[in-house]
């Protein structure tokens, strides 16, 4: 599908995006004062749908807001968008935005209606060879601000560290704080360790993971061990393996790292056998109700 012909919901109505329009007072465009949620869609159903939920639930109830529609009513208009927009694998991006004012006014005004967008969009399989390979990624400092574990569409932070790792052809900035390990820019990040598996606590300073999540459990399922614990600068570069979780990509391995080989410097145990775990969990559940 070309771009001309993508169906979207914006507030209440199925509609072309080239006709989606939003007020320029929308307070998610004069302040980012909006949260969102990216769904993966595998064989035409949304994947871990209750999590990306209940995660969204979350982050409005941190910024002060009500979940604005039924679960129900969301299942409905994300399985209509995959539907019109033909997506077999691909992702939903959503987003709810405290609404328009009449005025621009940091204080929170009273009583607007939110402004809802969801689209959904087809995503190419990743290419065997990054799968062979590896990806790199760049250490950078962490600029976000105290609360990154709310879905925020605050981003400006996070895109320039994207863009700084893609200026040095590396897919992921892995962000660094007081010498700890954050999370990526747009991804939950795991090490490997003598067969064990670590990942840093949750905090305000890094987002609960709905990939992460699911891989630490498949890693329960498979006896592999896994630690959450603070991760050191010094643990991650000499890690026996990295690995990205999102939403989009699932878990991929990391072979470098500023631009020096982690661990073999090629795909590790743990992430061949989380990846393989993952894709036998998208099968698995790919008959079950989505919904429920
Ligand atoms: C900053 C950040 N951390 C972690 C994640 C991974 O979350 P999920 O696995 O739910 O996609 C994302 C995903 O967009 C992210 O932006």
């Amino acid at each position: 599908m070309s771009q001309s012909d993508t169906i979207v919901w914006l507030n209440g109505r199925f509609l072309p995006l080239a006709e989606a329009s939003i007020s320029p007072l929308d307070r998610g465009f004069l302040f980012a004062d909006a949260v969102y949620e990216v769904i993966p869609v595998y064989a035409k159903r949304p994947f871990l749908f209750k999590e990306h939920i209940a995660r969204l639930t979350r982050s409005l109830h941190e910024i002060r807001m009500k979940m604005p529609m039924p679960v129900d009513e969301w299942a409905n208009i994300i399985s209509t968008l995959i539907d019109k927009n033909k997506i077999d694998d691909g992702m939903i991006y959503l987003q709810v935005s405290r609404g328009a004012d009449v005025i621009r006014n940091h204080a929170v005004p009273f009583a607007l209606s939110p402004t809802i967008f969801l689209m959904a969009s087809a995503l190419a399989p990743l290419d065997s060879a990054t799968l062979q390979t590896g990806v790199s990624a760049l250490t950078l400092a962490d600029h976000r601000w105290a609360r990154c574990d709310i879905k925020s569409t605050s981003l400006l932070p996070n895109i320039l560290a994207k863009s700084t790792a893609a200026s040095e052809q590396a897919l992921e900035a892995i962000l660094l704080a007081d010498g700890m390990l954050r999370e990526g820019s747009s991804s939950s990040v795991l090490i490997a360790r003598s067969g064990t598996l670590l990942a840093p606590p949750y905090g305000p300073e890094i987002l609960p993971g709905t990939t992460r999540d699911l891989c630490l459990r498949l890693a329960n399922e498979l006896d592999i061990a896994v630690t959450i614990a603070p991760i050191t600068e010094h643990m991650l570069r000499q890690a026996d393996e990295i690995m990205l979780c999102f939403a989009t990509r699932g878990v991929l391995p990391v072979t470098r790292l500023d631009g020096k080989p982690i661990g073999a410097g090629t795909p590790g145990p743990l992430w061949q056998r989380l990846y393989a775990a993952l894709a036998a969990y998208r099968q698995r559940v790919a008959t079950e109700p989505f919904n429920t």
